[in-house]
């Protein structure tokens, strides 16, 4: 057969549906369904009709997001107790073509807010989907709510998404009086930490995981995010790079490392190849503008270069080279000082430009929220069959991008004590040339259809192309059910990133340590152009 006939059954089975719900769409069937121990409460129910609107109450995310054209389902708010004094919502879709699988789906930084709009995207396959607030309201870029509020933070840090994960479960299965064939799971960035810690915690709560740039580390990944926003300051410091420098680092990275892919294209894919020449970006003698001063050179080092510090600490891992630092220039990010001011030292007045390895050590030894997801022996997640799928844009400034490649060595490493040699067999992790964090790019193909992918105009999944071969969530549920793994994923370029546009260009992402390699002729938009090599 065919990959044509393949993929015909595998839409087929993916559509087909379950016998009618057997509980009503309503707050009183809902409330009898939720097991009374756990003390959840429904807070609304509604009922959505075909190409109907969907919107969430202000309590469940911040501010009221109507989303439209959705397909008929079952819309559930929960309140849940999680200690003496807090509690955390989810959100559950539960559309009336049910196919037997359910998806949950996370959140953004140390934001609080159930993430309706991937539960819509999600639902279109005719999943049930679910996603969590993590116990409180918040923009992801605010971590000001966890002051002296210990409970909240592990609601945040693995509490809520554990709690939703099975009464979700629990009321799928009364809704639909059946059980459930398979369970997913699919976000970027926090999203990527909350299902990597709850397949740590619970092996069994997921089958497949399809994670974008995990921000998997506490409290190292906090404080690196941090000191990345001081190497720059302050402005008046000779050392200071002007915002309108970094073009110029950018275009001489670009020009440097480049052609390692096989094709000089403006698209850096292949940045580990690139041995960079920094002194190139020098003011000399008859060159002073659009150059760096030493001074200046050293801090462009200090972006890329590892954090390292006191007795030779390895902290974190430096920006990519293709990453946009300047991201970095203004002030530090939230997502490091207020971990650090908040969370850690309990004091709003806490002045960051006291930071030392001493905070690190403090958080550390504080652990809040329990939130790192650093249990790289994901053997009891293997052993049920789990599969995950990692992906990473290369030019991430939030998340540096080898933190993702130090999570798959240390579980590298970790398995290869058990007897493993490969993680081909369940793991594989994508690099996405030139995206920015979870999405977007200068002007490279990004789009696989992951959490938090919007593209204008784009309901769910990749159009033109909604299969196994395009879409990160078909591919995970090909791997998953019937054993097929990814051996590349065609990521595309939608012309302005509108897909009324039309497609600009595609290109296969490769499982590291694997590399999209230009083949040498044909059209280099076109994915058969391009091949996955190993470099060593
Ligand atoms: C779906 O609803 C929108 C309004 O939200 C309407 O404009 C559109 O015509 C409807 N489509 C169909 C197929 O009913
Ligand atoms: C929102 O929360 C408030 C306070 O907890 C509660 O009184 C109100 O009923 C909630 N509204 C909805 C729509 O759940
Ligand atoms: C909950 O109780 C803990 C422990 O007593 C306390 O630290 C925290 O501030 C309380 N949170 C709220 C929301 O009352
Ligand atoms: C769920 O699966 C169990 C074990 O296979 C079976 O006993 C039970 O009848 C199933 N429940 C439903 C509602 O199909
Ligand atoms: C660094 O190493 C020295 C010598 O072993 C030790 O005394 C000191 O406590 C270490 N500093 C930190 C911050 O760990
Ligand atoms: C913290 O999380 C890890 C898994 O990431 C787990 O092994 C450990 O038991 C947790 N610790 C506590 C105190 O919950
Ligand atoms: C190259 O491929 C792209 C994408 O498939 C297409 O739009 C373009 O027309 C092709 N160019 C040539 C010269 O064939």
């Amino acid at each position: 057969m065919g990959i044509q006939g393949l993929t015909f059954i595998f839409l087929a089975a993916l559509t087909a549906t379950i016998p009618a719900a057997t509980l009503d769409c309503t707050a009183c069937a809902i409330n009898r369904a939720l097991p009374s121990s756990s003390g959840a409460k429904v807070n609304y129910v509604k009922h959505v009709p075909l190409n109907g609107s969907f919107t969430g109450s202000a309590n469940d995310t911040f501010g009221p997001s109507t989303y439209t054209g959705l397909t008929s389902l079952c819309a559930v708010s929960v309140n849940v107790p999680s200690s003496a004094n807090s509690s955390f919502n989810f959100g559950l879709f539960m559309p009336d073509g049910w196919n037997g699988r359910i998806i949950t789906t996370g959140n953004g930084g140390f934001g609080g807010g159930i993430n309706w709009a991937d539960m819509v995207a999600f639902s279109h396959y005719g999943m049930a989907s679910m996603s969590t607030d993590t116990g409180h309201i918040s923009f992801a870029v605010d971590g000001s709510w966890g002051l002296n509020q210990p409970e909240k933070i592990t609601d945040w840090g693995y509490r809520a998404m554990h709690g939703s994960v099975l009464l979700a479960k629990e009321l799928v299965k009364s809704y639909y009086n059946a059980n459930i064939t398979y369970s997913y799971y699919a976000s970027c960035s926090t999203g990527g930490r909350q299902g990597l810690k709850e397949i740590q915690l619970h092996p069994d709560s997921f089958d497949g995981l399809a994670v974008g740039a995990p921000a998997w580390e506490y409290p190292n990944l906090p404080a690196s995010t941090l000191k990345q926003g001081l190497y720059n300051l302050p402005v008046e410091a000779p050392h200071h790079i002007p915002p309108e420098l970094f073009p110029v680092i950018a275009a001489e990275v670009t020009r440097q490392c480049d052609p390692q892919d096989g094709l000089r294209d403006g698209i850096v894919s292949d940045p580990f190849s690139c041995n960079f020449r920094y002194e190139q970006l020098l003011c000399q003698p008859g060159v002073t503008s659009n150059c760096l001063t030493p001074e200046q050179l050293d801090t462009v080092y200090q972006f890329y270069d590892d954090f390292v510090d006191v007795n030779q600490t390895f902290v974190f891992p430096g920006l990519t080279l293709g990453t946009d630092a300047s991201l970095l220039v203004a002030s530090p990010n939230e997502l490091g000082v207020d971990f650090f001011k908040y969370w850690v030292h309990g004091d709003p007045n806490w002045d960051l430009s006291t930071f030392t390895y001493a905070d690190i050590d403090l958080a550390r030894r504080l652990n809040p929220g329990n939130a790192s997801s650093d249990d790289y022996d994901l053997t009891p997640y293997r052993s049920n069959g789990g599969k995950i799928l990692m992906y990473h844009g290369l030019a991430d400034g939030i998340i540096p991008t080898k933190s993702s490649l130090y999570f798959y060595n240390h579980v590298y490493r970790a398995l290869l004590q058990k007897g493993l040699s490969s993680l081909d067999d369940f793991y594989r992790l994508f690099l996405i040339a030139d995206m920015n964090h979870c999405s977007g790019s200068h002007n490279a193909p990004w789009y696989i259809g992951g959490g938090s992918q919007a593209v204008t105009g784009v309901t769910h999944s990749v159009p033109g192309f909604q299969d196994a071969q395009h879409d990160v969530i078909l591919a995970m549920i090909r791997w998953v059910e019937q054993g097929v793994a990814p051996d590349e994923i065609i990521a595309t370029k939608y012309k302005d990133d509108n897909v009324a546009k039309g497609v600009e260009l595609q290109r296969p992402l490769c499982p590291y340590p694997l590399q999209a390699k230009y083949v040498g002729s044909g059209n280099n938009s076109d994915p058969s152009s391009w091949s996955c090599r190993s470099l060593y």
